[in-house]
């Protein structure tokens, strides 16, 4: 059976991601299948960050050229853990809203999903 044909777990209208437990230091990209109702081949390239106490969702496109933001799977902060860092050209984000503070597309802003994460850790896409 093809990955394409699981339908992704629901908690009500929120869509199961992972869990906490599965975010390392310097965060996890995951690939969601199934994005469009009707569509199952269309997906979408997010990542997850943890920031203290909480855990921050983007769709992993810098906005400097359109490429993922990690050439190193699942390395998505810079080494201090401080910024989020694109690897292609080293920009650097902010981890609570995505603003590019320094590098080639200073100002702009990564894309930011809603997330939650319930009581038993798990983090779901949705608010
Ligand atoms: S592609 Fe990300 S900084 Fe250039």
């Amino acid at each position: 059976m093809s990955d394409n044909t699981e339908m992704p777990e629901m908690r009500g209208n929120r869509r199961v991601i992972c869990h906490v437990g599965d975010i390392g230091e310097a965060g996890k990209g995951l690939t969601l299948k199934r994005i469009i109702k009707g569509d199952p081949e269309r997906t979408l390239d997010i990542f997850l960050v943890p920031d203290r106490d909480e855990v921050h969702c983007y769709i992993n496109i810098c906005p400097h050229q359109g490429t993922p933001l990690d050439l190193k799977p699942d390395v998505f902060l810079d080494i201090e853990r401080k910024y989020i860092q694109c690897t292609t050209h080293f920009a650097k984000f902010q981890k609570h809203d995505g603003l590019c503070i320094g590098g080639p597309c200073a100002g702009s802003k990564l894309m930011k999903l809603p997330i939650t994460v319930d009581d038993d850790g798990t983090v779901l896409l949705g608010s």
